[in-house]
């Protein structure tokens, strides 16, 4: 970052001296005001739940611009990324900085693919759950035993055990997240096989039996390549920042990335790609396409406490472009099927339409966000809905630790401590019991 021209000059009406704060300007995208200082010059701090104006780190990886519904990962269009690169390409940009040649791709996936088994002794760790146990609640437990499995790399602070813990997360997760399934539904666990590509692989261990061949479906395998591509890095949403956040106090990797799997399950976040699918089925059983105003009154009426899931977002006031890909894939997973008259499908489109054209909607740039259409190829992929999220967990890993990996990196970068504005009680003495 780079001190920009001008200044920002704060001023106070009941005639405390001004003080000036330096603006800092980026490669793009707005100025930051550095207000470091603030509270030794003028004991006051700024106010600002939810950060809906405060940059909390400066980063090279991901940019957003909301406006105009624009993502690049390490300055690469995610449109461009998606259509020409696959998820461990993506991984290497995301955490390098480069999109690897040949050579270096080679090398990035054996390494990847040398750590997918998980520790034998973590089958029994996760046979502690119970079978119905939500599995973002077996993802978050998982993640974190990871730390009592891999001693030998859990020094944030030490460049190598952040590169083998990184590796090991990357290649472990899709192994978690399917042992995970394949425990809710009785079945055994499938090792993972190596000559299989990071999407493919996650499909066999997800859909093989020890008792046939299983043959990967490449257009399902892209689709689900894509779908991991997509949620790989978005900046600094809730998650992302939890890991930050967490790994801020020098904890290990695995422990700040169980965080951040914690954070992404709620419904407003990563969770909302279950509740999007779980409303479109609702609606279906409701009447389906002709009960769409029905719904979209109801979403209006602030008292009804529905939201349209899989639309707004607090970055995109456009069309997010994850969207459109999305939309894209789903049309070809359903097409690949024989599903293309999916009747959530069409009434996803019938929604989206209502809404894009209704004040409502218009007034407040609500959007369709990526889950809106993610849970439908999923669900056509045979991915059940409780596990959408944990397959996002799985995707978002790779920009959970390239955040991480450069906020340690950062010359900068101090334990986050936000501060607040006290509303409570001022001081008072305690009573003993008996007198209360
Ligand atoms: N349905 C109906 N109304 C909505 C929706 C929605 N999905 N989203 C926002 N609004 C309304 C709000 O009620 C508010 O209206 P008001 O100004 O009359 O009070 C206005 O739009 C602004 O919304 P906020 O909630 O203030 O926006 P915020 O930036 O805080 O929230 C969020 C963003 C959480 C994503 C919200 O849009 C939402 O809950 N969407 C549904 C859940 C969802 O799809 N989440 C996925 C996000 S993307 C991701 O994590 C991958």
């Amino acid at each position: 970052m780079k001190l920009a021209d001008n200044k920002a000059t704060l001023s106070f009406s009941n005639g405390s001296p001004k003080i000036e704060l330096p603006v800092y300007s980026g490669s793009v995208g707005p100025d930051v005001i550095d207000i470091r200082k603030l509270y030794a010059q003028t004991g006051m701090f700024t106010y600002d739940p939810g950060f809906m104006s405060t940059a909390a780190c400066q980063s090279t990886i991901t940019y957003i611009d909301g406006d105009k519904g624009e993502l690049l990962y390490r300055g690469y269009p995610i449109e461009q990324i998606a259509t020409n690169c696959d998820f461990l390409e993506t991984c290497h940009l995301l955490l390098y900085g480069n999109l690897p040649d040949v050579a270096a791709k080679a090398k990035f996936t054996k390494t990847v693919t040398n750590h997918t088994m998980v520790n034998e002794q973590m089958q029994f760790f996760l046979r502690g759950f119970r079978r119905d146990a939500h599995p973002m609640a077996i993802m978050t437990g998982l993640v974190g035993a990871l730390s009592a499995f891999y001693h030998d790399s859990t020094d944030i602070n030490n460049p190598e055990h952040r590169e083998i813990s990184a590796i090991r997360l990357i290649a472990k997760m899709p192994t978690l997240v399917a042992m995970a399934y394949k425990y809710s539904v009785g079945q055994p666990f499938m090792y993972p096989k190596n000559n299989l590509g990071y999407a493919g692989n996650f499909l066999h261990m997800m859909f093989a039996t020890p008792c046939e061949q299983y043959t990967v479906n490449p257009v399902i395998e892209r689709a689900l390549d894509r779908i991991f591509i997509l949620h790989a890095d978005h900046e600094q949403n809730a998650s992302t920042s939890t890991v930050r956040l967490c790994g801020s106090s020098g904890t290990n990797p695995f422990a700040a990335i169980a965080a951040g799997v914690a954070c992404l399950w709620g419904p407003a976040h990563g969770g909302a790609n279950e509740a999007a699918l779980n409303m479109l089925e609702d609606i279906q059983k409701m009447g389906g396409v002709s009960k769409v105003g029905e719904f979209i009154s109801q979403v209006k009426d602030k008292n009804s406490g529905i939201k349209l899931m899989g639309f707004g977002h607090r970055v995109y006031k456009n069309y997010d472009p994850r969207a459109k890909l999305m939309q894209e894939t789903c049309r070809e997973v359903l097409s690949s099927l024989g599903l293309e008259n999916d009747p959530l499908f069409k009434l996803a489109m019938a929604l989206e339409k209502i809404a894009l054209e209704d004040d409502y909607f218009v007034q407040r740039k609500l959007y369709p966000n990526v889950d809106f259409y993610s849970g439908i190829v999923q669900r056509a992929i045979g991915i059940p809905t409780s596990l959408f999220t944990a397959v996002f967990a799985l995707a978002r890993t790779v920009g959970w630790i390239a955040q991480l990996n450069e906020m340690i990196g950062d010359p900068e970068y101090k334990i986050g401590r936000p501060r607040q504005l006290f509303t409570g009680s001022e001081q008072r003495q305690v009573v003993p019991i008996g007198q209360r």
